[in-house]
């Protein structure tokens, strides 16, 4: 099989390449490297490039002879989005419209797209099916929320086939160390609290301690990112089957605090990490927590990692390489 991964040297990109090459696949990582890394592609060919450029879009496409392309590259910083909108919708929105419009003219058909959890907005009710109204509350939420209503017009017209997974919190690293999350800035809770616990960080700041929850602090469902990259190889043997787009919820529907995350860090890293209290983050829901039935179900997806602590040693490990 052949595949194109765009953002494949990102964070989940790059487990997805490294899982498809284990599985015979022959893959293109098509990335700018803006925040991916040249050495986090473990397989195939990397083509340096932006979606934006368009000649170059049309070359790789007609070229490839793909059954397939998957979706990595975003902008993902949720307070970024507030105050440069327009980067977002430039990146996330007229840039994926690029590629769908390159996969039209090289008829290609099949298309895996990272959506998020964010694209609910505030949850009306946990744990969050598909059916949930979405209603975004900031740009980056209705950038990815856009692109999956662009995928519903672009099958009804021109029958392109979609898979649009609404990652929730995604988490972890390669459990055999060989990749893991390299973002910078890095924003995200879990490498924050290891980068603490391996003295990198002073402290780790928990945003918020009077939320509406057990503890005060904000319940998140963390999804280990070799489960994502599962649900984007089983979405794509639906492709393969025939199956019509669909959308799912991806995540192990255990929500867990920001306080218990911190908690099960100490006891992994067998260090004490420092806390300070800070004023609530804009925009940060109490509770996310999925429900990934219909993954399930319909794809028969079955996450591996599914606990907490498997999310956070192999993280550890990866900090600890670093
Ligand atoms: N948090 C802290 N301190 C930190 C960093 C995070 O307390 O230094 C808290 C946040 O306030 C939040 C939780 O830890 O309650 C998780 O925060 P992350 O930044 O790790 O993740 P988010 O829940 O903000 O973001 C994730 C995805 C986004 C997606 C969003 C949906 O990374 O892509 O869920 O709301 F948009």
């Amino acid at each position: 099989m052949n595949i194109l991964v765009v953002g494949g040297a990102g964070y989940i990109g790059s487990h997805m390449v490294k899982q498809l090459g284990l599985m015979g696949c022959h893959v293109t990582t098509l990335d700018n490297l803006s925040n991916g890394h040249r050495d986090a592609v473990l397989f195939g060919s990397l083509i340096v490039g932006d979606l934006s450029d368009r000649v170059l879009l049309g070359q790789v496409l007609e070229a490839g002879r793909f059954d397939a392309v998957m979706h990595f590259a975003s902008f993902i910083q949720v307070g970024e989005s507030v105050e440069q909108p327009a980067k977002y919708y430039d990146n996330n929105v007229m840039n994926t419209l690029h590629l769908l419009d390159a996969m039209r003219m090289a008829k290609i058909n099949r298309f895996i797209f990272s959506s998020t959890a964010a694209t609910f907005g505030s949850p009306l009710y946990t744990p969050i099916d598909e059916v949930h109204p979405q209603n975004p509350i900031n740009p980056y939420g209705r950038s990815k929320w856009m692109v999956e209503q662009i995928l519903e017009d672009f099958d009804r017209a021109y029958g392109l086939k979609s898979v649009c997974l609404r990652y929730f919190n995604a988490a972890g690293a390669d459990p055999e160390g060989q990749l893991g999350e390299r973002h910078s800035p890095e924003t995200h809770l879990i490498p924050l609290v290891l980068q603490t616990a391996s003295g990198k960080r002073p402290h780790i700041s928990v945003f918020g301690r009077d939320y509406d929850t057990p503890d005060g602090t904000c319940i998140r469902d963390y999804v280990h990112v070799s489960d994502l990259c599962d649900a984007h190889w089983l979405g794509l043997q639906a492709l393969l089957q025939g199956a019509n787009s669909e959308q799912y919820n991806l995540g192990n529907g255990n929500g867990f605090s920001v306080q218990e995350v911190i908690d099960t860090a100490m006891r992994i890293t067998g260090t004490t990490i420092p806390v300070r209290n800070a004023p609530r983050r804009h925009g940060d829901p109490d509770r996310l927590v999925a429900n990934a039935t219909r993954a399930k179900k319909s794809l028969g997806w079955l996450p591996k990692y599914s606990d907490l602590d498997a999310i956070v040693l192999h993280s550890w490990r990866w900090e600890r390489r670093q």
